[in-house]
């Protein structure tokens, strides 16, 4: 049987403030967030779901868990606490390489601040995970609380899980939430500060679902005698904002800033609005652009973040559905149905316009990325590779994510990393600490004889990479020319990054020793069960210099 769309209020999720104030100041904050077993309602008609939600206590835990709102400058400590049961809610393959507690009993979990610059024990590496009561933990654990610097620029983050194996099936569980920095010196004089009820974060991803409400996910592999459930996207046909599928919401004539968090596994959305509003896009993945850039349909990757302002004034209707048209995988696979097409409703006040200010020519002006002053050139090869009757494995320059740390980075200096997609698919590629500026993104050509080679070879290089490099240039958008965190490395093509570890825009001199174990990673974003193997540490050997 079929849902009803645009039955369900949208929520707001419950906003936690990462500073507390003491007569006026505001000073660093402690504090605890859980992650419990219980009962969501995704929609009107649908049975109570069970999920892992994160939250300050079981009560008010929430599907995407609560917004934290951090302010530049001043630090967050979060003590992240396992409250999980000994049991999965979803089935997870026991034949990849995954985090195992030696009781083999309770979830292995660990938080990923995406976009956050941190120092490595608190970046959440796959390795770290820990159980209830942090009974048992990974090889790279190391402490029980989380420090939080939020001196980066400020922008929309997400916070996730990131366990070793667990990362899509912990996700999918309901283990994510938005993160937000703000820094009113420098965000009020653009007049983009609207205040909690027009200024709303969305975090949208896609779910099936059984009739009796529980979360449906295929547990039957494409080789069902080596890895008994391994499939490598996740899709389902309804699209779920803030925890309900198909929202609706009530807006005035009015602009409303909205924080798009593509949190899905696999799905990229391509959002439009029925109605031809358009998008004024001020900011990506953690960092404000140049200049606004307006948009009629906006494309998001998995892990891809949209910080938009909708003016509704300009609306002709009374009623605008924001909807999709990516199709899954994209950009080669199915077109999207009736389901997964549609996102939520806004329902707009037919009477008075409110006025809200118009929106800067300029944003925020940050150093452009210095070619020039670039200190390494990498060559990073994404591959797939079958070996007789094993399945497809992904691997970066040959190397699994078991392999020994590839990229030794120094803090604070820029690299050239030329991103060589030999797959098939379009991966949304994220860095761990660096934010990057896309320079280039070009088809390359005999394509077939280049992957011969590397399969050979592993070494882009050797493989004489630039007589392959020359092909068709893509454009990058206008508004992907900033700062970013993830990018789509589209399939066949290479792309060319600079990528600067990291960027503290206000202060370049580092606060914590970002050198230290356990390290970053950098990887694809689609969490397949074997994502993970795509995870190469970066930065472990890093010197400050
Ligand atoms: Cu959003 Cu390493 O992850």
């Amino acid at each position: 049987s079929k849902l009803r769309m645009f039955v369900d209020k949208l929520p707001d999720m419950p906003r936690i403030k990462g500073y507390d104030v003491i007569n006026g100041i505001h000073v660093p904050k402690s504090f605890k967030i859980g992650m419990y077993h219980k009962k969501w309602k995704f929609h009107r008609d649908l049975p109570a779901t069970e999920v892992f939600a994160y939250g300050t206590s079981w009560h008010t835990a929430t599907v995407p868990g609560p917004t934290i709102e951090a302010l530049h400058s001043v630090d967050s400590y979060i003590k992240w606490k396992n409250y999980l049961p000994s049991k999965h809610i979803l089935p997870w393959d026991p034949t990849l390489p995954t985090a195992t507690p030696s009781s083999k009993k309770g979830i292995p979990t660990v938080v990923h601040l995406h976009g956050g610059i941190d120092k490595p024990q608190s970046d959440g590496h796959s390795e770290a995970w820990f159980t209830r009561g942090f009974k048992d933990h990974g090889p790279k654990w190391t402490n029980r609380k989380y420090h939080y610097h939020n001196l980066q620029h400020p922008g929309t983050m997400w916070y996730h899980d990131h366990a070793m194996g667990l990362t899509r099936v912990n996700i999918l569980a309901g283990l994510m939430g938005a993160y937000v920095i703000q820094q009113p010196s420098v965000e009020e004089p653009l007049g983009l500060l609207y205040g909690e009820e027009y200024d709303r974060p969305l975090v949208v991803f896609d779910r099936g679902f059984r009739s009796d409400g529980s979360i449906y996910m295929n547990s039957t592999g494409n080789n069902p005698s080596i890895h008994p459930q391994w499939q490598p996207e996740y899709f389902g046909d309804a699209i779920i904002v803030n925890g309900k599928a198909w929202p609706y919401m009530k807006v005035k004539r009015r602009k409303y800033r909205f924080r798009i968090i593509n949190a899905s596994n696999a799905r990229f959305f391509k959002f439009f609005f029925t109605n031809n509003m358009t998008f004024i896009h001020v900011a990506s993945d953690s960092a404000y652009h140049e200049r606004p850039v307006e948009l009629h349909d906006l494309l998001l990757a998995p892990s891809e973040i949209a910080d938009v302002i909708v003016n509704f004034s300009k609306s002709k209707s009374n009623s605008a559905i924001l909807a999709n048209d990516a199709a899954y995988p994209y950009p080669s696979g199915d077109p999207v149905n009736d389901a997964n097409g549609k996102v939520m409703k806004f329902v707009i006040d037919p009477h008075h316009e409110v006025y809200t200010g118009h929106i800067p020519h300029k944003l925020m002006m940050y150093p452009s990325p210095d070619v020039s002053k670039s200190s390494n050139t990498r060559y990073i090869a994404f591959y797939e590779y079958t070996n007789g009757e094993e399945p497809t494995h992904l691997y970066i320059n040959g190397k699994s994510f078991e392999a020994s740390v590839t990229e030794t980075p120094r803090v604070g200096t820029s690299e050239i990393w030329n991103i060589i997609n030999l797959t098939e698919d379009n991966h949304p590629m994220h860095i761990h600490l660096g934010l990057f500026v896309v320079l280039e993104q070009r088809e390359l050509v005999n394509l077939e004889e280049f992957k011969k080679c590397m399969t050979k070879l592993n070494d882009a290089i050797k493989c004489k990479i630039n007589k392959y490099s020359h092909g068709k240039r893509t454009n990058v958008p206008l508004h992907e020319k900033g700062w970013k965190n993830v990018f789509k490395m589209m399939p066949g093509h290479v792309t060319k990054i600079l990528v600067k570890f990291s960027f503290i825009h206000s202060n370049e001199s580092y606060p914590f020793d970002a050198t230290a174990e356990p390290g970053y990673v950098y990887h694809c974003h689609f969490r397949r069960e074997y994502t993970s193997v795509m995870i190469v540490p970066t930065g472990v050997g890093a010197a400050i210099g």
